[in-house]
């Protein structure tokens, strides 16, 4: 080790661990002791102290804030890219209450194949873990007594951390990053370090000081280029599936090959819009530019001091639009073994996000005769790719109301969200073996624009447990720019009624609504459309909730009650009919 290093570590004012995590502490205090032998360890209260562990590939978060934390920026602002990302979804995915039940129901329904579904599940959600299994050897049991899930595992630190610095910063650049075989959790990290003080930590940096991160954390800094690539989100964001079989027997091809499901696909999406599709042109978006914020020039680390700020530098937040969990977490953060973490900012911030995601306008108005009034209704996605896009439980859909102004009733309306978390006419929240079909013209109220995936089994009935998901009966969430649905794969192919909709394109679809005004004057009318974006959707929790007596989903349950009635905005509109025509 680096004695002048080390010295310098030593001669910081306290060697504890703040009760609270330290990234966000004003007057922060070390987390890292140097124990004789040489053994980084660090100390911590019990609620948080995972975030200190020691593997032999990996480390806790809290051993990077010492110096990753609270940097200067030329700005003036103060970026902490560890208190950051504990902000972030993806230092839960662990603990999501959510995926923990999704788990288990999946479980229930297929206990046979009970081993092969929980280590796949711990694969993304809690890689550090499944690495450190993986190459000793040792199988996953998730909710056992010795468990996981249960502090006495010893790797239930690593795995409580989710997706965390020491792992994202060692996937290793694999020719097969960001294809089929590099994806759906097939991401690669040295199994055996020439020493210790080898293990590497991939940065986009060149030319970077090594000797505090030897000598603190034993890792040793250093550039490569994937880490600035979407490829590198891709092997855990892009995700396909093996599913049964009415038998519960896994679904294989002629030779043999399991048969997968394109569950989630971002990066694929992505790659075939304008944002990824031509890495020169000037519309080349990574994933980095839109989930981690930028930042003016700032010094990676605040030790030693001095070090020049660098430019390209990305702040970890991660935005998320999914705010119910983070209200979740922010309501039982303690009940969930996180301590105390403050979500508030983050939740503003993702309302934020979300209400850049996409937009909605009404783009003409006509009456005709029969006092039938005519509104075209166009909305477009702003993301790299579908909208919702990933895990097909989501859903983003129209909500239009024609009004008249006199006594505000309501003449036209569909798309009415319930407080109950349904929305009004649609078949699937009546009626668990039905969804409602995509639509280009609407004429009743019972008719409802939903942008989203519905998943079918292989007898090709409605499912929503994802190992009998074979395929989609329906997917039209809304393309990104650049998307041409007539000529992409199959693995993102939209599906259903949304394919003949000739206005249902890359980044845009248009929905023309017919309603009956009666005879209210036109002057009187008034158009309200809203973008409404539904996290969770209503026949997927309702789903999941026939195995609530099972303890892990039914504490999903009670979490998730209070947030029933939650729906996001991403864009409303007012119309007064006079001003359009
Ligand atoms: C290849 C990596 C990968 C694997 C394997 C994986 N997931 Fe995920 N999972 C993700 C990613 C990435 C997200 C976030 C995407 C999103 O929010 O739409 C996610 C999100 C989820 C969510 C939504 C969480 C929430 O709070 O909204 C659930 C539920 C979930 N996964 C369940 C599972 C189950 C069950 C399994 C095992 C059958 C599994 N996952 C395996 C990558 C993975
Ligand atoms: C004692 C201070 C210190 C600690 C603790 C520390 N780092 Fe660093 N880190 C540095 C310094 C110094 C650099 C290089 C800065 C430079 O040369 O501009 C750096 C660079 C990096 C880079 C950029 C590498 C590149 O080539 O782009 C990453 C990523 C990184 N650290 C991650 C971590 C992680 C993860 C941890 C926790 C396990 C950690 N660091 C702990 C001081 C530290
Ligand atoms: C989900 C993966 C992921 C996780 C988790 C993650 N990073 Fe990063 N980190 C990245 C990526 C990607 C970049 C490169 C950003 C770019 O090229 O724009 C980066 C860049 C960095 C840099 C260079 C400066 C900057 O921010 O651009 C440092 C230092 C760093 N990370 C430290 C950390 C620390 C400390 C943690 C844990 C709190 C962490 N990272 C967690 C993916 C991750
Ligand atoms: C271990 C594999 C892994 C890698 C690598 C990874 N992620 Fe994730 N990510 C996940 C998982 C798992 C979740 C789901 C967390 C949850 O909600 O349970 C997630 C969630 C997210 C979310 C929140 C999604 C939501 O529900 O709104 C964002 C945003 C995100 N990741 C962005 C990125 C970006 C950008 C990169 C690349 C720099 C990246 N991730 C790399 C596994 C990964
Ligand atoms: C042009 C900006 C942009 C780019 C590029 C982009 N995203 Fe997003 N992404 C967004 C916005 C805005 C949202 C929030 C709206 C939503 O939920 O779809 C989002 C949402 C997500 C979510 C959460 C989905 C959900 O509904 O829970 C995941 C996961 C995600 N992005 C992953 C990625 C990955 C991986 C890449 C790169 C392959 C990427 N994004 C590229 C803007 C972008």
């Amino acid at each position: 080790m680096n004695s002048k290093f080390r010295s310098s570590v030593l001669s910081f004012p306290t060697l504890v661990l703040a009760g609270v995590f330290v990234g966000s502490v004003a007057g922060y205090s070390l987390g890292i002791q140097i124990i004789d032998s040489g053994r980084v360890r660090a100390t911590g209260s019990r609620s948080t102290s995972f975030r200190n562990f020691e593997t032999y590939h990996f480390s806790g978060s809290s051993l990077c804030s010492p110096c990753h934390d609270r940097l200067n920026s030329t700005d003036e602002t103060v970026i902490s890219l560890v208190s950051d990302w504990t902000q972030s979804l993806m230092a839960y995915s662990f603990v999501d209450p959510l995926w923990r039940a999704k788990v288990r129901s999946e479980t229930l329904r297929n206990e046979h194949l009970t081993g092969l579904i929980e280590e796949k599940c711990v694969r993304c959600h809690a890689p550090m873990a499944s690495v450190e299994a993986q190459y000793s050897n040792s199988s996953i049991d998730l909710f056992g007594s010795e468990g996981l899930t249960q502090e006495s595992n010893p790797l239930y630190s690593a795995a409580m951390e989710g997706v965390s610095c020491t792992f994202c910063h060692q996937i290793l650049d694999d020719p097969a990053l960001g294809t089929d075989e590099g994806n759906s959790g097939k991401f690669k990290i040295t199994e055996a370090y020439p020493s210790l003080w080898e293990r590497p930590i991939f940065g986009q940096f060149d030319q970077v000081q090594t000797s505090q991160m030897v000598g603190s954390v034993r890792y040793l800094p250093q550039y490569s280029a994937h880490l600035h690539e979407s490829r590198v989100c891709a092997t855990c964001h892009d995700l396909k599936t093996p599913y049964v079989d009415a038998n519960g027997d896994l679904v294989t091809d002629k030779e043999g090959n399991l048969v997968l499901f394109p569950e989630q696909m971002p990066f694929r999406e992505w790659s075939n819009s304008i944002y990824g599709a031509d890495e020169g042109s000037s519309d080349y978006t990574r994933c980095h530019e839109c989930h981690l914020s930028h930042a003016e020039p700032t010094p990676l680390s605040r030790i030693p001091g001095q070090l020049e700020a660098r430019e390209d530098f990305s702040k970890h937040t991660f935005f998320t639009e999914n705010i119910i969990l983070l209200e979740i977490l922010d309501a039982f953060d303690r009940a969930l073994g996180i301590g105390d973490v403050d979500f508030s900012e983050v939740k503003a911030e993702g309302e934020v996000y979300l209400s850049g995601a996409g937009m909605v306008e009404v783009k003409s108005v006509t009456v005709d005769e029969d006092n039938q009034l005519w509104a075209v209704v166009r909305v477009e996605n702003f993301t790299g790719h579908k909208l919702p896009t990933s895990i097909p439980i989501r859903r983003a859909f129209i909500h239009f109301t024609v009004v008249d102004q006199r006594n505000d009733s309501v003449l036209f309306e569909s798309g009415r969200p319930l407080a109950d978390g349904r929305i009004q006419g649609v078949d699937a929240d009546g009626d668990p073996s039905l969804f409602e079909p995509h639509y280009d013209e609407i004429t009743s109220g019972d008719e409802v624009q939903i942008y989203e995936g519905i998943m079918e089994n292989t007898e090709e009935e409605v499912t929503y447990t994802l190992l009998r998901a074979a395929r989609f009966a329906k997917d039209n969430r809304l393309l990104p720019y650049g998307f041409d649905k007539g000529s992409v794969e199959d693995d993102v192919k939209p599906a259903g009624a949304c394919l003949e909709d000739p206005n249902f394109i890359g980044g845009e679809d248009e929905v023309t609504y017919i309603a009956d005004i009666h005879d209210v004057p036109i002057s009187h009318l008034m158009i309200r459309v809203e973008l409404l974006d539904q996290t969770l959707s209503y026949r997927f929790i309702q789903d999941l909730f026939q195995d609530s007596g099972d303890s892990i989903v039914s504490r999903f349950h009670s979490m998730y009650e209070p947030f029933v009635s939650r729906f996001e905005t991403i864009e409303s509109v007012e119309v007064a009919l006079e001003m359009v025509n």
